[in-house]
């Protein structure tokens, strides 16, 4: 059952040749999967060897290969993560009964809800990032790049899979929709705002991979001890990939913050505000990287949705989504009269509310979710002190530049200060990009195609993926 077939047209340890309708459907989606990637993937880059990894099993160890590969021939495969014997859901109503392997009636609807919500996010990171093959600051970093694609790519497989199998003919519809709403798009967008936002730029696709990816794995995180258990299994072996797709983010601004400080230090610059004195230079000053943050931050968080929430309660009651590693948590997994702390805007001020714990489970993912970005900050900081240089990055207030939530309708600073629309609009250009910053950043993507080459704006990695040297030619571009 989990040994991977790899001679199948789509590798699976799913057991899929066992199920003839469910195959003949996925393999009537697989080229309109292929058209989709020619049509809406990376533009260019389709005929030449890329170094990938590719998932050939789901043992903690030694579940991927590295190889060349051309994108369009990639193994995009259906991988669960084992069947754990004897497992029972963790929280809910349904605590301690055996987790369901068929999707039980009265979840329908919503576990259907949750797997196209997911899905949908997949393909449209790979939308947003399209062009940005075009402006590679190095081959490492375009490798990097079709990694996280093909491997959002597989996630959608993942999520078909499940919609296929498990929902009929409306799962069949749900998939063909996952392949017709597009990223930006007017009349057809993506379901959630971050995922209709342009990544023009490799800061921003950086600032994407540490922050938005990293709420993608919270969320894949709070599925993947579901009650529902094809839902977990699928959404755990998810969770191996995205691993990496955060290491690329976290490392890609670490190496850009490397840089402004090498050139701050060759050339004596000691004021960390002053931009034009490091874009001299071509590198990208602190204060940008700075309203980076805040920009890629505060959208992010939207994600979560809202802090207070009846339908995240259901979920949760369900059994079908959990907190942030559940079976860890120390207490009963009902919440039962247990209480939370909600950050809310009363009287004016923004205070911590105890409120209902099942009313808050989004409100404390997304506790976890900041907790976990602000490690990344610790990381990004230590670049400075190496450097020592008397400045820091920091995240944005969780009331900054909201538009689902809590802090939806109100303004405030980067600080947490809540200030009067009027002032918001004099003042957002304090703590967001400018025109003239983006402008900026994107003057500087020029695409750097010698092996072992890096643009002037961003260091060169530690170490080469899967141990390659720096000299390894990640992409072939002489086809
Ligand atoms: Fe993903
Ligand atoms: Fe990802």
């Amino acid at each position: 059952m989990s040994e991977v077939d790899y001679a199948a047209l789509i590798p699976n340890n799913v057991d899929l040749a066992s199920d003839a309708r469910l195959q003949r459907a996925l393999e009537a989606w697989y080229p309109k999967y292929l058209e989709w990637w020619r049509s809406k993937g990376p533009v260019g880059f389709q005929d030449f060897e890329v170094y990938l990894r590719t998932a050939v099993g789901v043992d903690s160890e030694g579940w991927a290969k590295f190889g060349y590969v051309k994108m369009p021939e990639y193994r995009w495969g259906i991988l669960l993560a084992p069947q754990e014997e004897g497992r029972t859901i963790a929280f809910g109503q349904h605590k301690g009964e055996p987790v369901w392997q068929d999707v039980p009636g009265e979840y329908r609807a919503m576990l259907r809800r949750l797997v196209v919500i997911q899905g949908d996010t997949e393909p449209a990171s790979v939308e947003q990032q399209r062009f940005l093959g075009q402006t590679a600051p190095s081959l490492y970093d375009m490798r990097n790049l079709f990694q996280v694609n093909v491997e959002e790519g597989r996630h959608l497989w993942a999520m078909v899979y499940l919609l296929q199998k498990y929902f009929g003919r409306d799962g069949r519809e749900e998939a063909e929709q996952l392949l017709q709403r597009t990223s930006g798009d007017q009349d057809k967008p993506r379901i959630l705002g971050a995922f209709n936002e342009a990544t023009p730029d490799w800061l921003s696709f950086f600032m994407f991979t540490t922050f938005t990816d990293r709420a993608g794995t919270m969320q894949l995180e709070s599925l993947a001890n579901s009650g529902w258990d094809p839902l977990a299994r699928t959404t755990r072996f998810m969770l191996t990939e995205e691993g990496h797709h955060m290491f690329v983010g976290r490392t890609g601004v670490e190496r850009v913050i490397q840089r402004t400080c090498e050139v701050m230090k060759e050339h004596g610059i000691t004021d960390p505000t002053d931009k034009e004195a490091v874009r001299k230079y071509h590198a990208i000053d602190l204060a940008t990287i700075q309203k980076k943050i805040n920009f890629h931050y505060s959208v992010t968080l939207d994600l979560f949705g809202s802090e207070i929430s009846t339908n995240a309660a259901n979920s949760f009651n369900a059994g079908l989504k959990g907190r942030f590693r559940e079976p860890l948590i120390k207490d009963d997994h009902q919440l039962e009269g247990d209480t939370y702390p909600v950050a809310r805007v009363v009287d004016g001020k923004i205070q911590d509310v105890d409120t209902a714990a099942i009313s808050a489970i989004n409100a404390r993912l997304c506790d976890d979710y900041i907790d976990d970005c602000e490690k990344v900050m610790l990381r990004w900081n230590r670049v400075m002190k190496a450097f020592d240089l008397d400045y820091s990055l920091k995240l944005p207030h969780r009331a900054f530049n909201r538009a689902v939530g809590e802090f939806a309708d109100v303004f405030a600073t980067d600080a947490g200060e809540l200030i009067a629309e009027s002032e918001w609009q004099d003042r957002n250009s304090e703590w967001l990009p400018s025109e003239s910053d983006l402008e900026y950043i994107l003057s500087l993507m020029q695409q750097e195609t010698g092996i072992g080459k890096y643009a002037p704006w961003i260091a060169p990695p530690r170490a080469g993926i899967n141990g390659q040297p720096g000299d390894f030619e990640y992409v072939k571009l002489a086809a």
